[in-house]
């Protein structure tokens, strides 16, 4: 992302690289695509720079804007990121039970933070999101959940850096969803170019609603938050793989400690879910995944307590 009124830190964003990932005994070579080197540490930088450079150039960001947004605490820390850079205001709407690390991150880029009684997931901060703007013309809403910027934004530049990195037909794309914005675009944009290519949803087991179970508690942050997102119905999803949250915190800290990969839970969820994909289509297949964020923001967090532990 760069331009003349592009703040230089967001030419930072995107082209992160992509590694190939040995993982031995499996016998199984993954490729993973490093979006925890975004520069707040998460995939969500690529929408928070979209929707509000959008946003600027359309006239509807203003000097006296509000950006609010629900949020697991990545987008949060993007659009605190962003918004710092760009000089907006930035207020987050966050469930209690967030890793305390992603408050005090968007509080140090000058975001203000709200905590919501997380027992509905996502949807109590959408609706409060919601109630905010109609109650405040100033406020102003990426509404990462249904804007198509999230899903094309993944679409033109994730996907794209992904089949030039690979530089080989993609057997299978393999990603959890939080808004569904990685799985749509990429999903998309993947199968217009290999249209063998098969994309499966990394879902938590404790609460795996595409493959028909009810919402529950899981420990892994920033995915599966309790609804289907409206991206996520134009994802063009082949199948679903069930990941237990103690397998995402047992293969994050394998990606810890065997690969230097200093990255979160839902990381390790991913990984988990392409190993599994790259196990069933055999040694030949080429098979590619997303690490999502970093290990720092989960220091409060179940994955550093078990890793303490072991
Ligand atoms: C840690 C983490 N992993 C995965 C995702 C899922 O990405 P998407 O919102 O594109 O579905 C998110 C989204 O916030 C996240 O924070």
């Amino acid at each position: 992302m760069t331009g003349p009124t592009v703040p230089p830190i967001l030419s930072l964003i995107g082209n992160t690289p992509t590694l190939p990932l040995r993982f031995e005994p499996e016998g199984v070579t993954l490729f993973a695509k490093c979006e925890f080197l975004n520069p707040s540490g998460s995939v969500k930088d690529r929408f928070a720079a979209e929707v509000l450079i959008d946003a600027r150039k359309r006239g509807v960001l203003r000097a006296d804007s509000v950006v609010v947004e629900c949020t697991s605490g990545n987008t949060g820390i993007a659009l605190a990121m962003v918004g710092a850079a760009m000089g907006c205001r930035v207020r987050i709407l966050m469930g209690e039970g967030a890793s305390v690390e992603r408050r005090y991150l968007m509080e140090q880029l000058g975001a203000e933070v709200r905590l919501f009684k997380a027992d509905r997931g996502y949807r109590t901060g959408i609706e409060l999101a919601q109630e905010m703007a109609a109650a405040d013309p100033r406020v102003f809403l990426p509404d990462q959940f249904a804007n198509p910027l999230n899903s094309a934004e993944h679409e033109r530049d994730t996907a794209a850096e992904l089949i030039r990195q690979i530089d080989r037909p993609i057997d299978a794309f393999v990603a959890g969803y939080g808004t569904g914005g990685t799985l749509a675009g990429v999903g998309r944009a993947l199968k217009a170019r290999h249209p063998g290519a098969r994309v499966l949803a990394m879902e938590p087991a404790e609460a795996a609603m595409l493959g028909g179970e009810m919402p529950c508690c899981h420990w892994i942050e920033g995915v599966a938050g309790g609804f289907l997102p409206p991206l996520l119905q134009r994802a063009p999803i082949d199948g679903e793989i069930a990941v237990k949250s103690a397998e995402a915190l047992a293969m994050t800290r394998r990606l810890n400690r065997e690969f230097g990969l200093l990255v979160g839970t839902s990381s390790g969820a991913n990984v988990a879910a392409a190993l599994r994909v790259a196990g069933d289509l055999g040694p030949a297949a080429t098979v590619a995944t997303l690490l999502c964020d970093r290990a720092e923001r989960y220091f409060s967090t179940r994955l550093f307590r078990a890793a303490a532990a072991a």
